[in-house]
């Protein structure tokens, strides 16, 4: 590639889920705004993209998801009293962490018909630019947040790319799968992709952990996508027709951090104790704790 891509501004959170395997604690709060240590899994997912110099924040929402339109917006009461307390901290933290005006949209999904469908509600607000997608179930903890490790991928080579890494044989079936030139590389070109591959048929091990970067052409591919695996319009199956267009590079970018599946009970909890246990001022004694419980249980 002779010049430099495009640059990536605006990054989507698809947010519209219903978060049926956390009832009832997501009856009346949304699945994004459960707390990871002190911040909601949505904050954690929206710090990537930050950190990785994204501009414009796009959510795709559904019903009852008002709260999160909320988080990201100031708290004008709840300001003031902490300013009248003195809780100055708590109140830096707050007023730092507020997108700027006009940095965030919000759009609906007004049914449930996939991830892909999801994408698409989103084609207006993005336009014709590249654009980052996070699946803020999946939490990507590492030293390099994915995301920026992506971005500098794509300064390289341009065009599409999703993040993968190895899951066990028989957890396939519960992702999209990826098959690529070169598996050991940190970057290499996609071959094929599937999405929840029948057991047995993959085509690697290599699951896409739900960061991607995606070039506008996907919004025309997901405006005639039919639907596939769970009879849901899947990405997957518009990243495969998008791959297959000889002006569309595809690639893959190895995750090494440590990943935790916050739509599930065992990865919420397990990034709990991950995102304590390395949280400053806490580690310790969440450690001692854990220890302390664990020896109780055994003893
Ligand atoms: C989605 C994607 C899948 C990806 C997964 C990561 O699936 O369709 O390709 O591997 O996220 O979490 P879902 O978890 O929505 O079934």
């Amino acid at each position: 590639m002779t010049t430099a891509p495009a640059k990536i501004r605006k990054a989507v959170f698809p947010v519209a889920g219903l978060g049926t395997r956390f009832l009832p604690a997501t009856k009346a709060c949304p699945k994004e705004m459960l707390t990871v240590v002190d911040r909601p899994v949505i904050q954690h997912v929206v710090d990537e993209a930050k950190a990785a110099g994204i501009e414009h924040f796009v959510f795709v929402t559904g019903r009852n998801k008002g709260v999160i339109e909320d988080h990201f917006d100031s708290q004008f009461e709840l300001e003031r009293t902490l300013e009248d307390r003195g809780k100055t901290a708590e109140l830096t933290v707050l007023r730092e962490e507020l997108p700027a005006a006009g940095q965030t949209s919000f759009t609906r999904q007004q049914a449930a018909l996939g991830l892909g469908h999801a994408v698409w509600c989103a084609r207006d607000i993005v336009g014709s630019e590249p654009f980052a997608l996070l699946l803020p179930d999946m939490l990507h903890y590492s030293s390099r947040p994915c995301l920026a490790s992506m971005m500098e991928a794509y300064g390289e080579v341009g065009g599409n790319l999703v993040a993968v890494s190895p899951v066990p044989e028989d957890q396939t079936q519960n992702y999209g799968i990826v098959d690529v030139e070169d598996a050991k590389a940190g970057v290499s070109e996609i071959k094929t992709m599937v999405e929840k591959p029948k057991p047995g048929t993959a085509p690697s091990n290599l699951h896409i952990t739900g960061r991607y970067i995606l070039q506008p052409e996907i919004f025309d591919i997901l405006e005639t996508q039919g639907p596939g695996a769970g009879n849901e319009i899947q990405l997957t199956d518009a990243m495969l027709r998008l791959l297959g267009r000889a002006d569309q590079p595809f690639h893959s970018v190895r995750f090494d951090g440590e990943l935790y599946d916050c739509g599930s009970k065992i990865g919420f909890l397990m990034a709990n104790v991950a995102y304590g246990l390395a949280r400053e001022g806490l580690g310790d004694e969440l450690r001692e704790e854990i220890t302390k419980h664990l020896d109780k249980k055994s003893g």
